[in-house]
């Protein structure tokens, strides 16, 4: 009787080969204090584990370049990419990066992102791309983001709104929105006095914008422990990468 040769187990489908049809997205985050990095399948959910590393110093657009290189080496395929910035970003080239370095100011991202994958780019303001993974699309919403920086970001009916900058903005004591609640001033004042800014900042953008619903993220949003208004949700921060998916809404699919 002849043996059976021994059959190959069936191989395990991995989540990548079960959303086989679609473009994938890889979105990059770019922070103040790490740069991360996902591939979103066609229908906009992670493929794999989030990777994330530390924003080298100075963080000049050629040592963050290198490090994002490095970082999307070991990540899956993808067909397109989009990238969450903090700062202003029109039409790929970023206008201001007060987190990072001033060789930020009038650099093409957008382009050199696609030199490095050889894939179509979008770059839009990191707080942006953040509410495009929350948001309803209903009426007037508003995104704020706890971070190195404050980043915010508005949307009509789900269109958004570019480069509403309050960071910068005056708030108090000739302190910008920024200096009071983003990342420096929580080392300096400890997390019981920076929830009280959090909380005076809510007080002040509500009457003035009146947004429907506030979603309040970034890294240091689970710090907070405020009782919330009703219209502020907090919400996780993996919406950074996730909304980098959105971007590509209006595009022909194109796998
Ligand atoms: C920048 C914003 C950015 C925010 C969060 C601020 O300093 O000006 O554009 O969204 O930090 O990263």
């Amino acid at each position: 009787m002849s043996q059976k040769a021994p059959q190959p187990s069936p191989r395990k489908k991995t989540v990548r080969e079960t959303h086989a049809t679609g473009p994938r997205t890889l979105a990059i985050d770019i922070g103040g204090s790490g740069l991360k990095a996902l591939v979103l399948g066609p229908e906009g959910k992670a493929l794999d584990e989030r990777r994330r590393v530390k924003t080298p110093k100075p963080a000049t657009p050629k040592a963050v370049l290198r490090a994002i290189e490095k970082l999307i080496k070991p990540l899956g395929d993808f067909e397109r990419v989009s990238v969450g910035f903090p700062g202003v970003v029109e039409e790929g080239v970023t206008k201001s990066a007060h987190n990072l370095h001033p060789d930020w100011v009038g650099f093409n991202l957008a382009e050199a992102v696609h030199q490095l994958t050889r894939r179509p780019v979008h770059v839009l303001n990191d707080a942006g791309v953040q509410g495009f993974g929350v948001i309803e699309g209903k009426g007037l919403e508003m995104v704020l983001t706890l971070g190195t920086g404050m980043g915010c970001a508005l949307y009509i009916d789900g269109k958004y709104v570019p480069n509403l900058e309050l960071a910068h903005h005056p708030f108090h004591g000739g302190k910008t929105y920024e200096d009071y609640v983003g990342q420096a001033a929580l080392d300096r004042v400890g997390k019981k006095k920076w929830n009280k800014h959090v909380e005076r900042v809510l007080q002040q953008i509500q009457p003035i914008w009146n947004p429907r619903q506030i979603y309040v993220g970034g890294g240091n949003a689970r710090l907070l422990d405020i009782k919330l208004p009703p219209n502020v949700k907090i919400t996780e921060n993996i919406a950074g990468l996730l909304g980098g998916f959105a971007l590509w809404k209006d595009e022909p699919r194109q796998r």
